[in-house]
């Protein structure tokens, strides 16, 4: 009989056995986007119930392998490693009050993912994530394609939700970004928005405006504060960032070349460099090959610069 051939093996290492983490694992077998799942957690209890709990559930998915236990070693050879540990936004903190700790952990953190796991694409979803970005990039010495945050790809699904729902179109069919930093200043680029190939402000419904200006400013206020509506909710964000994750990690995995507002290192890109925030990136197989700058109004640059300048702030009270 001749040798069966499976498709490649593809691993993906998820560090942290918390509501992001397993949620992100979840996501992950459903949409059957790697072979092999490893979720290691300082926690090895946790870890290791967690991946029995997903790992029973695989007859009725891809028929991923999910493992979970406190031996960081489990991530050897992943291809991506997806980072959630980390302290997490109590009610009314806001996420760069986590920068500190978070950074404490990647120090110890980064330099054993590295040992097992050389050649991986780092994607942060801990928080800040912008500010960790280039915490890890500067402690583990790796190119900024190959370590960068999920940034406001999950901000950009909540606004385009909003938006959606209001042009009653699939969301799919609305193009629209936020862009900057993943907390407090981030910002939806309207110049550039679209639904279709209509420009957003003249979307009408029977001859009517739909996107007024009180609209979008609303719609971007919401989008802003939506985080802070689920945590005083229900303590964390958890689904929809394990969704948004796996969606960049697909785009890696499969080398789907695909753009994705994600966060890295700037060099120079709209004259900003040394801060990572995010701008729509070509993701594929060796992490974000290019940050794309698209024409931005006044008001937009003007915002865009004053992100960067928070998170150079946040960066320099580090000490980073
Ligand atoms: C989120 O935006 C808290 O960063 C997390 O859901």
């Amino acid at each position: 009989m001749a040798n069966i051939t499976t498709r490649p093996i593809t691993k993906l290492g998820i560090v942290g056995a918390g509501s992001v983490g397993t949620s992100l694992a979840y996501a992950a077998i459903i949409r059957d986007t790697a072979r092999e799942i490893a979720i290691y957690d300082i926690d090895a209890v946790k870890a290791e119930a967690e991946g029995l709990d997903l790992a029973h559930g695989t007859q009725f998915t891809g028929a991923n392998t999910v493992t979970g236990g406190g031996d960081i070693e489990a991530l050897a050879g992943s291809d991506v490693v997806v980072i959630t540990a980390g302290a997490r936004q109590q009610p009314g903190q806001s996420r760069l009050d986590l920068a500190g700790t978070n950074v404490r952990i990647l120090e110890t953190l980064i330099p054993r993912l590295m040992e097992q796991a050389p050649d991986a694409v780092y994607i942060l979803v801990t928080n800040p994530a912008d500010v960790l970005a280039v915490a890890a990039q500067k402690i583990g010495g790796l190119p900024r394609n190959r370590i960068f945050s999920s940034g406001t790809v999950l901000d950009t699904s909540r606004l385009r939700l909003l938006l959606a729902r209001e042009a009653h179109v699939l969301m799919t069919s609305v193009h629209a970004t936020i862009i900057g930093e993943h907390g407090d200043t981030e910002f939806p680029v309207w110049s550039n928005a679209s639904i279709g190939p209509v420009p957003i402000r003249e979307w009408e419904v029977s001859g009517r405006q739909v996107f007024t200006d009180e609209f979008l400013t609303a719609a971007t206020n919401d989008v802003v504060n939506a985080a802070y509506q689920v945590i005083e909710g229900k303590g964390a964000t958890n689904y929809a960032i394990g969704l948004a994750g796996v969606r960049i990690v697909e785009a890696v995995l499969n080398a789907e070349n695909a753009v994705l507002p994600v966060s890295a290192m700037l060099d120079g890109e709209y004259g900003i460099s040394g801060v990572a925030l995010s701008l729509p990136s070509v993701v594929g197989h060796n992490g974000v090959y290019k940050m794309l700058e698209m024409p931005l109004d006044e008001e937009e640059a003007g915002k865009l610069a004053a992100s960067a300048e928070t998170l150079r702030s946040t960066l320099a009270s580090l000490g980073i």
